[in-house]
């Protein structure tokens, strides 16, 4: 069976598994949430999201896509437990999904670490907390951790059951202890945890453009009426991170969430490509310019012309940064059959495309 027909028969049993469930979707109007949502609500599942920002000025694909009426939305706070608890309690959902999180970089995270652990570790206590609780019990908890739960890579890529987890930032610890909580509710008391450690993951939705590396890229390349060069910080410049497609990931956790022996048990994500942090710059460089070169000829070879610029951090910062990180997947693939189903530079393509016309809507708008 090609990969193609394997992931079609793959999306009908998701959609029979998911049509009609009670979903929460924490951190809804994130990157991740939004994705997760656009799919579930394809696939006529009954969807509940919270998160702190829910207006219809808020950057997100709910709003974008016009997704308002498909869902309920809950403004509120995971670090607010008789909220949480309430909600869980009294909606009865067979999912849920917990993607809220201080999340939008580290640098975000070094400037307010309280609000980092209260949201990234306690915002995911209390949502195990209230399922724990509820009368109606879930049959998924799932938690987003992230690769950065195992801080410096000593081998050729880390692994769920002996790479030991080492995330000192403020940002990897608060994820860590999150982490590690997912197993002792399991462990201790039987809740059906599932815990993904997430890699690098880009495509459309991602809003975080003031600061993410792909996203911030995507605004000076297509923002404005002239390109600019995407920026790569000097001390990034021999960086190696594993960077996957947003859809492929959402297929990965909904695919968690529908393997039963996954519950009470940890994953990493598996990527479609390991790579540098310029070979990343310069590959999207350049497929942004084959992609505008079919609209603007011009404006094409401005993009290829500025190539990228390389800054030197002006003040000293307190991020803790990892050099390398590669997530070794096959706990995953063994598990659900998972692989990645877009190629990399497909990836980009698409994500080049959906940034395009974007912020060439906003630029009519305006
Ligand atoms: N995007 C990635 O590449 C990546 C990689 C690894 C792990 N993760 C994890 O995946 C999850 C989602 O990431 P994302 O990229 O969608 O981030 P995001 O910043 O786009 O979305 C996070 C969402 O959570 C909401 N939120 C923040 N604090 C909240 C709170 N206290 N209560 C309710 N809502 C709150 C935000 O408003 C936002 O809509 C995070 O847990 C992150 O740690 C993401």
């Amino acid at each position: 069976m090609n990969a193609l027909s394997s992931v079609s028969k793959e999306t009908s049993v998701l959609r029979d598994y998911f049509h009609g469930s009670k979903v929460l979707i924490t951190g809804g109007f994130g990157f991740v949430g939004s994705n997760m949502a656009k799919t579930l609500i394809e696939f006529g599942a009954d969807i509940t999201l919270l998160d702190l920002r829910t207006g219809e000025d808020v950057g997100s694909l709910i709003n974008t896509l016009g997704l308002r009426d498909k869902v309920r939305i809950v403004q509120g706070d995971v670090g607010d437990l008789t909220l949480v608890r309430q909600l869980v309690h009294e909606s009865g959902f067979r999912f849920i999904f917990n993607f809220a999180a201080y999340a939008t970089v580290i640098e975000k995270a070094v400037e307010a670490p309280y609000d980092t652990v209260m949201a990234n570790t306690m915002g995911w206590v209390n949502v195990m907390e209230a399922a724990r609780t509820a009368p109606v019990k879930a049959e998924v908890v799932f938690l987003s951790s992230t690769d950065k739960v195992y801080g410096e890579m000593d081998g050729h890529a880390y692994q769920e059951d002996t790479t030991p987890l080492r995330g000192i930032g403020v940002y990897d610890a608060a994820k860590l202890a999150a982490d590690v909580l997912g197993k002792t509710y399991f462990e201790v008391f039987g809740l059906p945890t599932v815990v993904l450690r997430m890699c690098n993951l880009f495509g459309p939705g991602d809003f975080n453009t003031e600061y993410r590396l792909i996203p911030k890229a995507m605004r000076n390349l297509l923002a404005s009426d002239t390109p600019v060069a995407p920026e790569l910080y000097f001390d990034s410049i021999d960086h190696q991170r594993d960077y996957l497609y947003i859809e492929d990931a959402v297929r990965a956790i909904l695919l968690l969430a529908y393997h039963k022996g996954c519950r009470g048990d940890v994953f990493n994500l598996r990527a479609a490509k390991y790579t540098t942090t310029p070979h990343l710059l310069k590959t999207l460089v350049h497929i942004a310019a084959d992609v505008e070169r079919e609209h603007d000829p011009r404006r094409a070879e401005q993009i290829i012309h500025n190539g990228i610029t390389i800054k030197v951090r002006e003040t000293e910062s307190k991020v803790i940064t990892i050099k390398n990180q590669h997530l070794d997947g096959s706990k995953l693939t063994l598990a659900t059959g998972f692989e990645p189903a877009v190629e990399f530079e497909e990836g980009l393509r698409r994500t080049v495309e959906a940034y395009r016309m974007y912020f060439q809507s906003l630029r009519i708008a305006s």
